[in-house]
């Protein structure tokens, strides 16, 4: 996730470009950056850090009038962050800058044969090839020149284009990542989401995929991908600047957890091709991961959680011995690891403390370690053999949210990629092709779990604990959902294997003492049902959350929330959204502000 924004016209400054680009901010940190078009022509500059790093760096440039100018917040991808590979880019001749959000997945292709005619790059970034194909394209006209190039991507994008010959105009185009559009008489304007525009003016278009526009002061004017116009209408936009920059939702959390559908498609994006799971990250890996003896998975919190599901997964499906450990744990304890041992480690800040000594005494021991992180040029991303991104963009709310359905998603993708040479083809495609559908069902059920479960939360807000209970896939969905309720509500909470609950447990339950029970379609069902009885004996209130249409479990508990029917590994991912949807509105019924959450910090830097 970045953030860009584009301006024509009017009284421009780079000053409003980079107070524009600051609203933006949540969207991206790592390195900044800005082209603008003077009398003298047109220039780019950008330096690593936040946007402040760039502000110092323009100095008394800030106040210097522009004829258009985009401005770019980069949370990377692609490259470290770093000058270079800071936003915008620009073509061989150095008239043409480009700003992008998204991944362009065949940039590799693209950069080699962009190369061998000719093209230098100055970048690692796989948003530079857009800016040396529209170099190729340009006759004249940079709208055509932008069209035929979005011919040769594949991937996600929302991008934004300025060529020096054409200082009255800003070309765009969408697919897959967030645009909006809007002009005044005072000028023409695009960013990745409203807040920036909201100072300027109220009727956007929200572009769509496979629209392109020419932006200028006035009016836009937008495409369909062959050139001819399309007709829209704008929407306008009554948010205060406030409720904007969380897209209208009264917390990060929530508006988060409403980007899921996105996340699943940003962690998706580039990891399936002639529809099997694929990892160009580990190409580099080689024999190491043909000839695994063993896994061992290292994490903490809710990255644990996402561990769990994976260890399970890559056992049922590959037929790998697979271990797991809290990190803190892991690093105290004699483990006997070496030379095909293969250590998972999952870090979405890519900088717990923990879970780095971990990677660091694995690496001592001979193991390889594969790191699974948001954060490029994190800690952890720079001392692991390889590093997989899970691309969700920063996470605002303390509690994780988006970034453990990314987690979920890239690990069963890794999963299935190891279990390529143990199981038939067609069983793991058919996997891969349920996940890739997610993200459409995210979208179908999010405004109805929503529903659904502040409806939940306005009837179990005063308990004062509650049981999370589950088996198999669904164990790591209790802990999850008993992590989320008690870090945000401080209702205490606590996640169990349902099985265990006669081990003692069990105890605890009365009708004060609620249970939360994860039951899906899947083999553990009848078992867990009977674990429902045996509550239900206790008088404890049993809350279920099942497969649609399940009447045996309707009639069984006093209340319930249904989800979408998936394949048993898949329950995980699908239960997240609901689970954390209780948690935040139990929170908000508490009275309490689930972005920040007491006594707690977004990333674990001290043992
Ligand atoms: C809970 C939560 C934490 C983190 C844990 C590990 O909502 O966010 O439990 O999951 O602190 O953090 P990372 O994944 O950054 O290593």
């Amino acid at each position: 996730m970045c953030g860009i924004v584009g301006m024509v016209g009017g009284d421009l400054t780079i000053k409003k470009l980079v107070d524009a680009l600051r609203k933006l901010e949540y969207r991206g940190y790592d390195s900044a950056g800005i082209a603008f078009r003077t009398n003298e022509g047109l220039r780019v500059e950008k330096s690593a850090g936040k946007i402040d790093v760039l502000e110092s760096h323009l100095g008394n440039m800030m106040s210097t009038g522009v004829l258009q100018g985009m401005a770019h917040t980069r949370w990377a991808t692609h490259g470290e962050p770093s000058d270079f590979n800071a936003h915008p880019h620009t073509d061989c001749t150095g008239k043409i800058a480009v700003v992008h959000n998204g991944i362009i997945e065949n940039f590799d292709e693209l950069r080699t044969a962009l190369e061998s005619n000719g093209h230098i790059f100055k970048s690692s970034t796989d948003t530079e090839v857009i800016a040396h194909l529209i170099e190729d394209h340009y006759r004249g006209d940079l709208i055509t020149a932008l069209r035929h190039t979005l011919v040769d991507l594949e991937g996600a994008y929302a991008i934004g284009v300025m060529h020096q010959d054409h200082p009255d105009i800003i070309v765009a185009a969408r697919k897959g990542s967030p645009l909006v559009i809007g002009a005044t008489q005072g000028g023409g304007f695009m960013a990745s989401d409203v807040t920036p525009l909201l100072k300027y003016l109220r009727d956007v278009h929200f572009m769509e995929d496979g629209e392109l526009a020419v932006i200028k002061t006035g009016n836009v004017q937008i495409l369909k991908l062959d050139g001819t116009p399309k007709v829209k209408a704008p929407t306008r936009i009554t948010w205060s600047e406030d409720a904007a920059e969380k897209g209208g939702y009264p917390h990060f959390m929530l508006k988060e957890i409403y980007e899921e559908p996105q996340t699943l498609r940003n962690a998706i994006t580039g990891r399936i091709k002639s529809k099997l799971p694929h990892f160009r990250e580990l190409e580099k890996m080689g024999e190491d991961l043909t000839k695994i003896k063993g896994i061992t998975v290292l994490a903490c919190g809710t990255s644990y959680h996402a561990g769990l599901v994976f260890q399970r997964f890559v056992q049922d499906y590959a037929g790998i011995r697979a271990e797991i450990d809290v990190a803190s744990e892991f690093r105290y304890r004699n483990l006997p690891l070496g030379e095909g041992d293969v250590v998972i480690a999952i870090s979405q800040s890519g900088e717990t403390a923990d879970t780095l000594e971990g990677i660091r005494k694995a690496r001592q021991s001979g193991a390889k370690v594969v790191s699974l992180t948001n954060v490029v040029g994190s800690t952890i991303s720079r001392e692991s053999d390889a590093v997989i991104y899970i691309n969700a963009g920063p996470e605002i709310g303390v509690a994780a949210t988006k970034t453990y359905v990314a987690q979920l998603a890239v690990l069963l993708l890794l999963g299935a990629s190891l279990a390529l040479n143990k199981r038939n083809p067609e069983v793991i495609s058919q996997l891969v092709n349920e996940i890739e559908g997610l993200p459409t069902v995210f979208e179908s059920v999010l405004a109805s779990a929503d529903e659904q479960c502040q409806r939940l939360a306005r009837e179990y807000y005063q308990f004062r604990h509650f049981m999370y209970i589950g088996r198999g896939y669904s164990y790591p969905s209790a802990l999850e959902g008993a992590l989320k309720l008690k870090e945000i509500s401080y209702i205490h909470a606590s996640g169990y294997q349902a099985g265990e609950l006669k081990h003692g447990p069990i105890a605890l339950l009365d009708r004060d003492f609620p249970v939360f029970a994860i039951i899906p379609e899947d083999e553990l069902k009848a078992k867990m049902l009977s674990n429902i009885m045996e509550t239900r004996a206790r008088d404890a209130k049993v809350v279920a959350i099942c497969s649609e249409s399940d009447r045996e479990v309707s009639r069984a508990v006093n209340s319930r929330i249904e989800v979408p029917k998936v394949s048993a590994p898949l329950y995980p991912l699908v239960m997240s959204p609901y689970l954390q949807l209780f948690a935040y509105h139990v929170a908000v019924a508490r009275g309490y502000d689930p972005d920040r959450p007491r006594n707690l910090a977004k990333s674990v830097t001290v043992e």
